[in-house]
């Protein structure tokens, strides 16, 4: 089922066919926030492709997409691991064979969970930086072809846990400052190419697996932590991803969208977890290489 509909385009504050001829390639799209900002670029003219691991939940995703907007082409393209540039580099050529180019990317493919140090694997903190960060690189690289060919732009899914320290999260931490320094570089490196390159910054955006799967039992009401005083919505970022690709961002590059209600200025999100359940995990003797 889709999250977003018409009223989208007829009450948002986006004009229809903004992206009309656009073809945008979003890693990670049948995931919760990945899927609403495709939904939203397609409502507004873009064709899409979707490209996740599970192809089922790929597949279905493009077909829930593409109801959204008579004539529009969305194709969901399964079996790819961003760990893999080679699979990425044969979803590139499917998409410029079905769609004709790639004119945005959405590095959006992540993998999370809470782990503390003392039972994070090696095997589990490499597995999540090579999903966020060489996924990321990867994803570009496969790209940057039609990037450079269409002036493109990139927007990577970043997160707010690394601007502070966040106990288990410290392999999604070390990879997303990788996607943010990443950016940055390419923003300035592919500059003078045409090429633009953000992140957005989800904060506790509700309803998403990410925060099904980040929520410990027990926590305080999320919303109270936030300034302002709500959690986040996927139509939240629907609307940054839109104005990053659109042409009243022209002039932007290198930036991070923050969208989280000003939750990361309140520091501390450890709540009850701090430090007694910390150290209880790494007092346990089961330590693990
Ligand atoms: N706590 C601690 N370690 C964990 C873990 C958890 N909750 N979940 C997985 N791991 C470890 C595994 O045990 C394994 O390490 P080990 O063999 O040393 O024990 C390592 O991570 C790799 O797991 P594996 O399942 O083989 O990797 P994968 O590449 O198939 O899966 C993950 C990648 C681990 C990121 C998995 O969580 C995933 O596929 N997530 C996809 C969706 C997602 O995370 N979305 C988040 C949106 S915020």
């Amino acid at each position: 089922m889709t999250t977003l509909d018409h009223s989208y385009v007829e009450k948002g504050s986006w004009k229809p066919d903004l992206f009309k001829d656009k073809v945008v390639f979003v890693t990670g799209g049948a995931g919760t926030i990945c899927k609403v900002q495709t939904e939203a670029l397609v409502l507004l003219g873009a064709n899409a492709a979707v490209i996740g691991r599970n192809e089922k939940k790929t597949k279905d995703a493009a077909a829930d997409i593409a109801k959204l907007r008579p004539g529009a082409k969305v194709i969901g393209i399964g079996n790819v691991d961003v760990r893999e540039v080679q699979d990425l580099a044969g979803a590139v050529k499917q998409t410029v064979d079905e769609l004709g180019k790639i004119d945005f990317v959405i590095a959006g493919a992540a993998g999370n969970f809470l782990a503390d140090f003392n039972h994070l694997s090696t095997k589990a903190f490499k597995a999540v930086v090579s999903i966020d960060l060489l996924g990321s690189f990867n994803t570009v690289k496969a790209c940057f072809e039609q990037l450079k060919k269409n002036k493109g732009a990139i927007i990577f899914v970043s997160a707010t846990l690394h601007y502070y320290g966040v106990p288990f999260q410290s392999h999604v931490g070390a990879a997303k400052a990788g996607v943010d320094a990443l950016s940055n570089a390419l923003a300035v490196e592919l500059g003078p190419l045409g090429i633009r390159s953000n992140c957005i910054a989800p904060g506790m955006i509700d309803g998403t697996e990410g925060m099904a799967r980040l929520t410990p039992p027990g926590s305080d009401p999320l919303q109270t932590r936030v300034p302002l005083q709500r959690l986040g919505t996927t139509r939240d970022i629907a609307d940054s991803t839109v104005y990053l690709f659109s042409p009243a961002a022209d002039y932007v590059t290198g930036t991070v969208s923050v969208n989280d209600g000003g939750a990361w200025h309140m520091g501390n999100f450890t709540g009850n977890l701090y430090p007694k359940v910390i150290i209880q995990q790494l007092s346990d003797p089961v330590s693990k290489l």
